[in-house]
């Protein structure tokens, strides 16, 4: 069997990590537009920097839960039948053993040169304006995908949408596109769609079955189902 897995923040959320729309989630302490587009970038970097900076160090203090580990666990049987896509910029699938993973939206503990394009893995602040390893421009800024930007690895993402014979929705408010349209791409290519949702998404009527619960015991039960 092959199996595509979106995941977005709610999988996150009992790490420690705030998703973006709930109650006391991102969006609700900042402005979007302050933040986490090219616009904001351009008038006033050190706030956008200050931000990123704040997330990436915050990640330091958290782990991986139930839901991460049992997507690991479900890679270490179905191997390159299980592909993880995520929206989220976190590194807790890796850091719970997944090896598939593409992160669309780009990732925290990577920098994005201004200058000649490369990302290069970063695990400290970027504010105070370190230069480039590769070209020395002091011109880097978080590799996450913005507002109005162009997701990462759509292609490859597709691809995988046309082949897969099960599509998963995990902890994703369905607000946002590209990623809110996976579902009916999956199940205009054939798969079968589930979600697994703290509460029914702004799509859950796009899927074949929609579960709701907290992630961290939806997603083992869910993997501990397919693997009996
Ligand atoms: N278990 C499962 N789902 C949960 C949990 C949990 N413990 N906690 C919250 N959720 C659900 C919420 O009900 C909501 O539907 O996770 C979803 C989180 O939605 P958002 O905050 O909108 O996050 P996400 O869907 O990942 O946002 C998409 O929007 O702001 C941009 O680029 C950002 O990647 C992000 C994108």
């Amino acid at each position: 069997m092959n199996v595509v897995v979106l995941t977005g923040a709610g999988i996150s959320a009992e790490s420690g990590v705030p998703t973006f729309r709930d109650a006391d989630g991102l969006w609700e302490g900042h402005r979007v537009e302050d933040v986490a587009t090219p616009e904001a970038y351009d008038r006033d970097p050190a706030t956008v920097q200050r931000f990123y900076d704040e997330r990436r160090a915050a990640l330091a203090a958290v782990q991986p839960n139930a839901a991460h580990r049992a997507l690991a666990r479900l890679e270490h049987w179905l191997h390159d039948d299980l592909l993880i896509v995520t929206q989220n910029i976190d590194d807790l699938h890796e850091r719970a053993g997944s090896k598939r993973v593409l992160h669309m939206h780009g990732e925290l503990l990577s920098a994005l040169c201004g200058a000649c394009e490369t990302r290069t893995p970063w695990h400290d602040d970027l504010h105070h304006g370190p230069e480039c390893p590769q070209c020395a421009a002091a011109d880097l800024r978080p590799d996450v995908v913005w507002f109005g930007e162009v997701p990462y690895e759509m292609d490859r993402i597709f691809d995988a949408l046309e082949v897969c014979d099960l599509f998963v929705s995990i902890g994703t408010s369905g607000a946002v596109y590209p990623a809110a349209g996976f579902v009916r791409a999956a199940r205009a290519y054939g798969a079968r769609t589930l979600e697994l949702n703290l509460q029914p998404s702004e799509g859950s009527l796009f899927f074949h079955e929609s579960r709701q619960g907290p992630a961290s015991e939806l997603v083992p039960a869910w993997v501990d189902d397919l693997l009996s």
